[in-house]
């Protein structure tokens, strides 16, 4: 068996076609309507994108659509376009000039509404300011916030100027600020006094005054007061940023910029080594999240679509900001924590502001199911008609209670797959088109030619695990990792010549579905085995008391690698060993002997990335006995390990 094989070892069969309603109103309705418009996409990419193009504005039309010299792409060449000019300018002179584009909800419960026109006001302003202190095209700018409209604000004025944002999650501390500003060489920050995080104040701009001192590039931070907290300001450096406005034009001419031109600067951490700087560019970028928001959240004019990520991951880029305002549509954004006052926090916002469509993480998901369904039936969710996830694969369980008790049954769920460096979402059902199944991404979305290759190169059969590749460029693909290309080289296309690797295995089912099994760093050789843990984790999370699990692999000297699991139970259970052996038993029924877990370690929590992933390089280390090791940036909350070592002490 070749060293790439992973077999897989799902046995979920239900599918859920879209309702006679939600299909008849939906942008594609049919399969057949998708695979038609699929094909065109990949037959002639450059017709599909030329008219996909036309969607937006151009201040001169692109000439050549795509260039490609593996590995590097360029999109819509010759094109000048101004992304922000198209999330609001665009809109002012129709009927979306007063409709709303943020609705915000603070944690403290204050509410504010910007409408296009606002939004747009507020930009120009900023936008302003930022030329006012110097800072222009190329230049890089970091952002350090909390979730406030200003943070979004803050990343289309420089959209706007041509400064190329780099994002620093406001959950990250110091060090991970000033790496990230001295790897890009950003010349000023964006931040806060403090940010509210579940009643309390996170310090924010101390933080950066921190970071900024080992900055030599950093010439200007500019605050923004959101919580009131003592801060210093040091004269000449730092800004308040009302105060910046205040003195600022609401008018500013937004230049046309080369449709290569960089966006934004987004670090992720691999598992080892420093973090990548992921670069975007504009037009590309542009036109993936303008369609892909379009066709898989099935925009309509009077949706109010909420997605419950942080503006500080990909996923806040493209799904809150960029994407759904280049359509024109109302976005909620929330600022605060999920059980902030209450774990009924989401379903009150849910019911006040009207949610039609709800887009949030497994992680997230798993979080209701152990809080209890009450938190959620109380509420009045009717005005709910789609629902989606991303962030990894969700388990078919979890899935279906979504559907259920979120969905009231009658809304369609998109699990949506995409990375980082994809830019936009490269593999989701159109939700009225096509019927999912639950754990599995369905199919790549337009323009994405998706792969399963063994380690040789050659395509995995149906249904047998292989790496996931995707063998052409699409429009919001990264175009390097920042002042990196041998990196971005090594790192995405040197596995296969010329195809962009994912990182993550999968298979592919007789409907053409992909079921994506996790990081292939996450592979567990069990008695020659190849399993990914992500199907055995879901198999635990199908048992009844079970709200979450993680899975690793140790070195055992019979089978080569053994099953570790790590199991959180639902609220109001306690562990036994009498549990631990059901659980194992469970397995074992469910997918087979081999696969049975050789210890089951309960825990309160297991420790996530702060975008939600389980981190099973700690776990690993841990079940192994050995200490923590690599880069602890992404932690969401380090107390979580140090409970773990206990509850293996004790
Ligand atoms: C990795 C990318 C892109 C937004 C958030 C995460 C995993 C993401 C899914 C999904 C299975 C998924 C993959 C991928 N992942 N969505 N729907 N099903 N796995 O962005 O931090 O760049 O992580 O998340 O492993 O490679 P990211």
């Amino acid at each position: 068996m070749s060293e790439a094989t992973i077999e897989s070892v799902s046995h979920e069969n239900r599918v859920f076609p879209p309702s006679e309603e939600f299909s008849a109103q939906a942008r594609i309705s049919t399969r057949e309507q998708y695979e038609a418009l699929y094909r065109r996409s990949l037959e002639d990419p450059e017709g599909f994108w030329r008219e996909q193009a036309e969607a937006l504005h151009w201040f001169d039309a692109p000439e050549t659509i795509v260039e490609w010299k593996p590995p590097f792409a360029k999109w819509f060449v010759g094109g000048t376009t101004n992304l922000a000019y198209n999330c609001l300018d665009r809109h002012l002179d129709g009927p979306r000039r007063n409709k709303a584009a943020i609705i915000w909800e603070g944690e403290p419960g204050d509410i504010r509404v910007l409408t296009y026109f606002q939004l747009h006001r507020e930009v120009c302003r900023f936008a302003n300011a930022l030329e006012g202190l110097g800072i222009g095209k190329g230049d890089r700018v970091g952002i350090y916030m909390g979730m406030v409209p200003e943070a979004a604000i803050a990343m289309l004025a420089c959209a706007r100027i041509g400064a190329v944002h780099s994002v620093v999650f406001g959950g990250f501390a110091a060090d991970a600020v000033r790496d990230r500003m001295n790897d890009a060489q950003a010349k000023a920050v964006i931040t806060q006094d403090g940010a509210y995080r579940r009643g309390s104040v996170v310090a924010l701009k101390a933080q950066v005054d921190a970071a900024v001192e080992q900055c030599p590039s950093i010439e200007h931070v500019i605050v923004l007061r959101r919580t009131q907290n003592e801060i210093e300001m040091r004269e000449g450096r730092d800004h308040d940023w009302h105060e910046l406005v205040a003195n600022s034009s609401s008018t500013h001419q937004a230049p046309a910029l080369d449709a290569e031109h960089p966006l934004f600067i987004l670090y992720t951490s691999g598992s080892t080594g420093k973090p990548k700087g992921v670069l975007h560019s504009t037009g590309g970028y542009m036109v993936g999240t303008y369609l892909t928001s379009r066709y898989v959240f099935d925009l309509r004019e009077e949706d109010t679509y909420w997605c419950t990520a942080d503006v500080g991951w990909v996923t806040g880029h493209s799904y809150i900001v960029y994407g759904p305002l280049a359509n024109g549509a109302s976005a909620v954004m929330y600022e605060g924590a999920p059980n902030a006052p209450d774990p009924g926090r989401f379903w009150s916002i849910i019911e006040r502001h009207g949610v039609s469509i709800f887009y949030t993480a497994p992680t997230a998901v798993r979080a209701f199911v152990k809080w209890g369904d009450d938190w959620i039936t109380k509420h009045d969710l009717s005005s709910l008609r789609l629902l989606g996830t991303v962030g990894e694969p969700i388990n078919p369980e979890v899935w279906v209670w979504y559907r259920n008790v979120v969905g009231g049954g009658r809304c369609p769920i998109v699990d949506t797959y995409w990375q980082t460096e994809t830019g936009s979402i490269v593999m989701t059902p159109l939700p009225g088109a096509v019927a999912a199944k639950p754990g599995s991404c369905s199919l790549p979305f337009f323009g994405v030619s998706a792969k399963v290759l063994r380690e040789d190169g050659t395509e995995a059969d149906t249904n047998e695990g292989g790496l996931l590749c995707i063998d052409r460029p699409w429009p919001s693909m990264l175009r390097t990792v920042w002042g990196d290309d041998e990196r971005y080289k090594q790192q995405y296309f040197s596995r296969f010549e010329g195809k962009y690797f994912t990182g993550d295995g999968a298979r592919r089912d007789e409907d053409g579905f992909f079921w994506v099994v996790g990081r292939i760093d996450d592979v567990v050789n069990v008695s020659g085995h190849r399993l990914g843990t992500a199907e055995i984790e879901s198999s635990l999370v199908a048992h009844a008391l079970v709200a979450e699990a993680a899975v690793v692999g140790i070195p055992d000297e019979f089978t080569g690698q053994a099953l570790v699991a790590f199991v959180t139970l639902k609220s109001g259970n306690t562990p036994s060993p009498e549990l631990a052996d059901e659980l194992c038993q469970h397995v074992g029924a469910e997918i087979g002997k081999f696969a049975r877990p050789k210890r089951i370690r309960f825990a309160d929590a297991v420790p996530k990335t702060r975008s939600g992933k389980i981190m099973r390089r700690l776990l690993r280390d841990l079940a192994a006995g050995k200490e923590a090791h690599g880069d602890m940036t992404t932690l969401e909350d380090i107390g979580v390990l140090a409970q773990l070592r206990e509850h293996e002490e004790g």
